[in-house]
């Protein structure tokens, strides 16, 4: 990836022992504008000094997690790792596993400590340097650091953890018993900064000016003079990773956009318009009738999603060969090749179709993911440096099939339409009330219901169409969202005065879990 060695990045390895804030101790690091990366808890010395090949790797930090280290499978280091020449420090199970390796004292606590609490710092020095004689921190652990060997000092306790900071007199190790990558620990960032340019002696270069030029060049250096391809879908990974590419490529990259028919409205036009100014072969693969003929009678929600995937990969792999591409772009970020941290979101539950992850039979020389080692907010960042338009950076996560999940039942030209309608005007009036910063996918459902209504003094029987409005962090979970009746009003009426066929609508009001926020 990195060839070059000027552009080594200053870099903190995360050990991640399975705690839910394993990401954020990453994302702390990099908004501070220090690389970081997370690695399998039982990474080899060895390992850490191939990864100095394409990074300076400066220091490590190894994550809580839910085992308790007296458990008999309990996620272990290499306790070489401890030997290595370079700082480290324990967050919470991280804490009390570097105690119990130096023989420090650790037993499960009389009284578990979940949430706020309130430490004693003995020692402002180090990670704690300049900090107040009492924090407010973020605690959650079973098992307590008791004491330590002669060579370790307290730097901070609790009433019930005597143990709550420590550092080894003369080696850069230490353990904080809290979270400092939560925010409910006040001064977390402090900490994390003592750490990462105190302690570790970091050079801040991880800066997105330098990210989107070394994007660039590695792309360049990747591909040479050779012809790469890229499934744009107008989504922002997408999106950026064409963008990128196409710096690098200019008309050696072509983008294809496959209209499978069941886009909102406008939405192949718009991403044309926005690709047009690069330089790129723009590709739009018109394959509606295509994919409805496929689709033809198929009710099940599960088929509909496997045959517009695989009609999705043919119609791309068809376009692939006729060009003669060497090379695949994809806008594959972060989170998506880390396989610990962000589980897959629903997969068990239903068939994801993921441009970022085409199954392809064609044999590429390579495949390319210039936004491989970005978080989303990152790669967002990117596309506002990159002059994307605002539709691309707060677009709202789209699902791969499109409308085709949001339409109950068979799908047929005519209920395509009315979705498209319908998905139109939830759109317009949620950003006519500015309430879309706050909301993580606003969109109709045209359900298989009808039912009775009155159109014009007489009876009317037609579509229910249901609204789902939901705030989320990571889709993992999600609630409804509470929408002022005033918005739910307009959008109801134009609905059923814009849409002839639709004659009443209903807002959905159910959490995820129990519901998934597609209705299919
Ligand atoms: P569910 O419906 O499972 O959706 O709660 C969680 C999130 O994933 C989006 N979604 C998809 N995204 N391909 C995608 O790239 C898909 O096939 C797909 N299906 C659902 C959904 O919009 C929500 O944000």
């Amino acid at each position: 990836m990195r060839e070059d060695a000027t552009m080594k990045y200053d870099t903190i390895l995360v050990l991640d022992f399975g705690g839910q804030y394993c990401h954020l101790i990453g994302r702390r690091i990099r908004e501070q504008g220090v690389y970081s990366e997370i690695v399998a808890q039982d990474i080899k010395p060895e390992e850490v000094k191939r990864l100095n090949e394409k990074f300076n790797v400066k220091g490590i930090i190894l994550s809580g997690g839910p085992a308790s280290v007296y458990e008999p499978n309990a996620p272990k280091p290499d306790p070489h790792i401890l030997g290595l020449d370079l700082p480290i420090l324990g967050l919470c199970y991280g804490h009390q596993l570097i105690a119990l390796m130096v023989g420090g004292k650790v037993e499960p606590a009389e009284q578990r400590e979940y949430g706020i609490a309130y430490v004693l710092i003995n020692k402002p020095i180090g990670v704690l340097k300049e900090l107040n004689k009492r924090e407010k921190v973020w605690m959650s652990h079973g098992d307590t650091v008791f004491s330590m060997p002669a060579e370790f000092e307290v730097l901070a306790h609790t009433e019930n953890c005597p143990v709550a900071a420590f550092r080894h007199k003369h080696k850069p190790l230490y353990g904080l018993q809290w979270h400092p990558e939560v925010i409910h620990t006040k001064n977390g960032t402090k900490m994390l900064h003592n750490f990462i340019f105190e302690v570790c002696r970091c050079e801040a270069n991880w800066k997105m000016e330098d990210i989107i030029e070394n994007m660039i060049k590695s792309v360049k250096a990747d591909i040479g003079e050779g012809k790469a391809i890229i499934a744009l879908s107008g989504g922002i990974d997408s999106s950026v990773a064409t963008a990128i590419a196409a710096k690098a490529l200019d008309n050696r990259l072509t983008a294809v956009f496959v209209d499978h028919g069941f886009m909102r409205e406008n939405e192949p036009e718009s991403v044309k318009e926005t690709f047009q100014k690069f330089n790129i072969n723009f590709v739009i693969a018109n394959a509606q009738e295509r994919f409805l003929a496929k689709l033809g009678g198929i009710i099940d929600p599960e088929k509909k999603r496997k045959i517009i995937g695989e009609e999705f990969i043919r119609v791309f792999e068809e376009i692939a060969e006729k060009i003669g591409a060497e090379y695949l772009v994809q806008g594959t970020i972060y989170p998506d090749r880390i396989e610990s941290g962000f589980r897959k979101f629903s997969d068990k539950i239903k068939t994801h179709h993921n441009v970022a992850g085409l199954p392809l039979k064609m044999e590429f020389r390579k495949i390319v993911e210039p936004l491989r080692d970005l978080y989303k907010d990152e790669v967002r960042k990117v596309a506002k440096m990159l002059g994307l338009p605002k539709e691309i950076v707060f677009r709202q996560p789209f699902p791969g099939p499109g409308l085709a999940v949001r339409i109950i039942g068979e799908l047929t030209t005519t209920k395509i339409r009315i979705a498209k309608k319908a998905d139109k005007i939830v759109r317009e009036e949620i950003e006519r009330s500015g309430l879309e910063e706050n909301l993580w996918q606003y969109f109709a459902v045209l359900t298989d219901t009808k039912a009775t209504g009155v159109k014009g003094d007489a009876r009317a029987y037609g579509y229910v169409v249901a609204i789902r409005i939901v705030e989320s962090r990571e889709a993992m979970t999600a609630s409804f969202a509470k929408i002022p009746y005033i918005v739910l009003e307009k959008i109801s009426t134009r609905i059923t005065n814009e849409i002839p066929e639709v004659v009443r609508v209903v807002y959905d009001i159910t959490h995820k879990p129990p519901a998934t926020i597609e209705w299919e």
